[in-house]
């Protein structure tokens, strides 16, 4: 049986600009993102020279970060000494859609990640949204994370009877003025991104190796401390502790989609994107797992209630040295640092995707020929988050990345399914297991844990989605680049052949 092509079942638009409906639901032929992304169309081409061990450590450096320093003290009491159960729940939670951006890493492998896989599939108006999430889960969540470098700076400075002022240590609204630590953490991320990527990937992989380090050496003093008894009763507070406690470690596990913002600088793409997606959560999923049995086995469980500082507070009593405070408060700054590069390099990424596309001004998109990044684009993005970080209190907006993220996570799980009904031909180089079992579950549990989120979490990203749309109709609907191809161009660039990933050596072939 021949398998109708993508043009046989779904005719294009008719000549001429679209209307508003028709605008919305035009998809972007994947050929013509493959061959833009190839090309590097209108001075958007990026250089490839990252292999999988890089593009693992973007994912594990933007995932491991500073939840899991602080979040014992608020989930422990959850679920009791079955902690580690709630993390690999969690971690499996995270897997079922991580594999889902395995799949279109590989099928797709642009730099929008979620953006372009849901232009691709949904069409402007969900990729529009999606990458007004993605805004969320990127810029505005490296602001909100960088703000913990004003007291982690702090914590290191005490340890010689130093310390910063609140007035250029705090945020506004936590008793200072600027947040001068976190502005600095951003501005440095920035101007090694704006240097170049493979620079900017190699400290983010020495960073990562510092704080994976840091965390297996807690695992190593941890388990000196070791004790069966603490873990009986496993389950004081029943599974439904163990789930609720799942839910709130989930944030820890974000991050893992960002190998796939380097779709355009991976040397092979096709087969690496999947691999460093795969591997990164192998990495972090029995990081945490070994961290919280290790500090359950240290400490009773209703020792943790309200700790924040639980991780350290266990090495000092182990140890009997003060200065671990400070070991640990470094990597904490480090730590912050890594996901600052990492995610920041990810939204300059995703915001090329988008001026490349017309929904967003081209500088945007601009890569500078000396350094092959964007330029002007790292530049606004890491002023902007750094005045955000430094002077705005985030508060409610931060609370909003949550939902944004895994509004993104859910539409890559519908993508693939969209994509494995209409376009069965195309070549997977990862495909997810038990389809559609997978991604079907994974966006169900990313709507539950959406639904699981406060109510004036919900009004605040309401209010983010208007700014949004506002700025679609101001601006992106106008000048789209798929919304004013004409017909013929449409059909030609939806032909499935043209959604082939041609080798660098290909390309290069191509381009002389
Ligand atoms: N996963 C990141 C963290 O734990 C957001 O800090």
């Amino acid at each position: 049986m021949t398998v109708p092509t993508y043009t046989e079942r779904r005719p294009a638009p008719p000549a001429g600009r679209p209307g508003l409906a028709a605008q919305l639901l035009r998809r972007k032929p994947i050929g013509q993102m493959v061959n833009e992304a190839e090309t590097g169309h209108g001075g958007t081409r990026l250089v490839r020279s990252f292999g999988v061990f890089q593009l693992t450590m973007i994912s594990v450096g933007a995932t491991l970060g500073t939840g899991i320093l602080v979040i014992l003290g608020e989930s422990v009491p959850l679920a009791g000494p079955a902690i580690w159960i709630s993390f690999a729940i969690a971690g499996l939670a995270a897997l079922l859609s991580a594999v889902s951006y395995a799949e279109m890493a590989g099928l797709v492998p642009v730099a929008g990640s979620s953006y372009s896989y849901s232009y691709a599939t949904l069409g402007e108006g969900m990729a529009w949204i999606c990458g007004w999430c993605l805004v969320l889960e990127y810029a505005v969540s490296v602001a909100a994370v960088s703000v913990g470098a004003g007291q982690y700076v702090n914590e290191s400075l005490a340890v010689f009877g130093q310390f910063l002022p609140d007035a250029i240590s705090q945020p506004p609204g936590d008793g200072g003025v600027v947040n001068i630590p976190a502005m600095v953490i951003v501005l440095l991320a920035m101007v090694l991104l704006v240097r170049g990527a493979k620079e900017s990937a190699w400290i983010n992989t020495v960073i990562v190796v510092v704080k994976v380090g840091i965390l297996i050496f807690f695992c190593a003093v941890a388990f000196t401390a070791f004790s069966a008894g603490n873990f009986e009763p496993l389950l004081p507070m029943g599974a439904a502790g163990v789930s609720a406690a799942a839910s709130s470690v989930f944030f820890s596990y974000i991050g893992f989609d960002a190998a796939s913002t380097a779709g355009e600088e991976a040397r092979n793409p096709k087969r690496d994107l999947p691999r460093a997606i795969m591997l990164s959560m192998l990495i972090v999923t029995t990081i945490y797992v070994l961290v919280a049995v290790a500090a359950v086995g240290a400490r009773p469980w209703g020792w943790f209630d309200g700790n924040e500082a639980a991780l350290v507070k266990i090495l000092e009593e182990t140890t009997g040295q003060p200065w671990i405070a400070l070991v640990f408060a470094v990597g904490a700054v480090l730590a912050i640092a890594s996901i600052v590069l990492t995610v920041l390099y990810g939204q300059t990424r995703i915001l090329l995707s988008m001026a490349r596309d017309g929904l967003i001004p081209k500088i945007f998109g601009r890569v500078s020929a000396r350094t092959g990044t964007p330029v002007a684009g790292t530049l606004i993005v890491g002023i902007l988050v750094a005045v955000t970080a430094g002077l705005v209190p985030l508060g409610a907006l931060a609370d909003a990345t949550s939902i944004g993220t895994l509004f993104a996570f859910a539409l890559v799980n519908v993508a693939v399914i969209y994509l494995r009904r209409t376009r069965p031909e195309l070549k997977r180089t990862f495909r997810v297991p038990l389809f559609p079992l997978t991604p079907i579950l994974g966006a169900l549990m990313c709507a539950y844990l959406m639904a699981n989120l406060g109510a004036d979490t919900w009004v605040t990203f309401g209010i983010w989605m208007l700014v949004g749309l506002a700025a679609y109709f101001g601006y992106g609907r106008r000048n789209s680049r798929v919304a004013a191809l004409s017909h013929e161009e449409y059909c030609e660039l939806s032909r499935p052949e043209s959604s082939t990933l041609s080798t660098p050596e290909q390309t290069k072939a191509e381009l002389s």
